[in-house]
């Protein structure tokens, strides 16, 4: 049986969509599992429960700093070992992501699922098309953002969820490899362009402060986080292009630009009312 964590996320549960699609049965494990899904909390290292788990599809549970990461990850790989799972997929990080204040728990990962003595299958995500939408800034009647005229060769959500239906449908086929899942790129003018508004540039030192002074609810580890972001697009460290997504598709990529455009418009202010 294939499981899929985080099902209850937007990748999970597209994952397990896509699974399911595809005509393979796939369950779903989640903190707060509905009907048919398994209680999987990465944090009650004594409740986690593989058995008969064939494929583990293990989406990062980040949005934390790295050590609470990494001891996630270490909890549930440390149970697959134990119950036998037969081949674990991790979503990572696109290689490009090196530097991004985010990037070290998913290298660190990746070594414990090396080390596991596990079949493996590593997929570098891109940077999702809706997060780089959704991270454009509403001014008035147009966009901000830090990242200037740098691209993101980012990725629609559903792509890399439909991948990882793709390698854990056939999980020996794919054993031992690193796949770098990233799209097109894409600029934050040309998604303001496709919007019909203008994007206006800041500093990195005017989109920290913001962050730090005027985002409500962000954790003590999201402004560098989000910081490291805007200045690896912007210094064009992020546009690079791979063939792995469109390979494992088989077919062209879905269009990152309205992706982002459709996501930076579900944030604007009108639309939340
Ligand atoms: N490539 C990118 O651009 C990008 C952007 C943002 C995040 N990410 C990474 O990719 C992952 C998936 O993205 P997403 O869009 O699906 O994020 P998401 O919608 O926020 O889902 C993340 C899921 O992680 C699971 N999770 C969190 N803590 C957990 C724990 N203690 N034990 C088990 N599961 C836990 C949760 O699943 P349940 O609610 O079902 O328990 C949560 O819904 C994120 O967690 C993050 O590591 C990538």
């Amino acid at each position: 049986m294939i499981l899929v964590t985080g099902a209850n996320g937007n990748l999970g549960s597209a994952a397990l969509a896509a699974l399911r699609a595809r005509g393979v049965p796939a369950m779903g494990g989640s903190r707060t599992p509905g009907e048919g899904m398994r209680r999987l909390d990465f944090d009650d290292r004594v409740g986690l429960d593989l058995a008969g788990v064939s494929t583990l599809v293990l989406v990062s549970a980040g949005y934390a700093e790295d050590d609470q990461v990494v001891a996630r990850h270490t909890a549930v790989l440390d149970a697959a070992v134990r119950d036998g799972v037969g081949h674990v997929v991790y979503t990572s990080l696109t290689t490009a992501g090196d530097h991004l204040g985010f990037a070290l728990a998913h290298r660190a990962t990746e070594r414990l699922v090396r080390a596991s003595g596990l079949p493996w299958t590593v997929l570098r995500n891109g940077l999702y098309a809706e997060l780089f939408g959704g991270l454009l800034m509403w001014a008035g009647h147009g966009v901000e953002s830090a990242f200037g005229d740098g691209a993101l060769a980012a990725v629609a959500r559903e792509d890399l969820a439909e991948v990882a239906a793709v390698v854990a449908s056939d999980p020996a086929r794919h054993r031992g490899r690193v796949y770098d899942l990233v799209g097109t790129p894409i600029t934050a003018e040309q998604v303001a362009n496709e919007l019909g508004v203008a994007h206006r540039t800041i500093s990195l030192g005017e989109y920290r402060r913001r962050l730090l002074q005027e985002t409500p609810g962000l954790l003590p580890f999201q402004p560098p986080m989000l910081a490291s972001i805007a200045t690896a697009v912007r210094h064009g460290c992020l546009d690079g292009t791979a063939p792995d997504l469109t390979d494992l598709l088989g077919r062209a990529a879905r269009d990152p630009l309205t992706t982002a455009a459709a996501a930076a418009s579900a944030a604007r202010p009108a639309a939340r009312v």
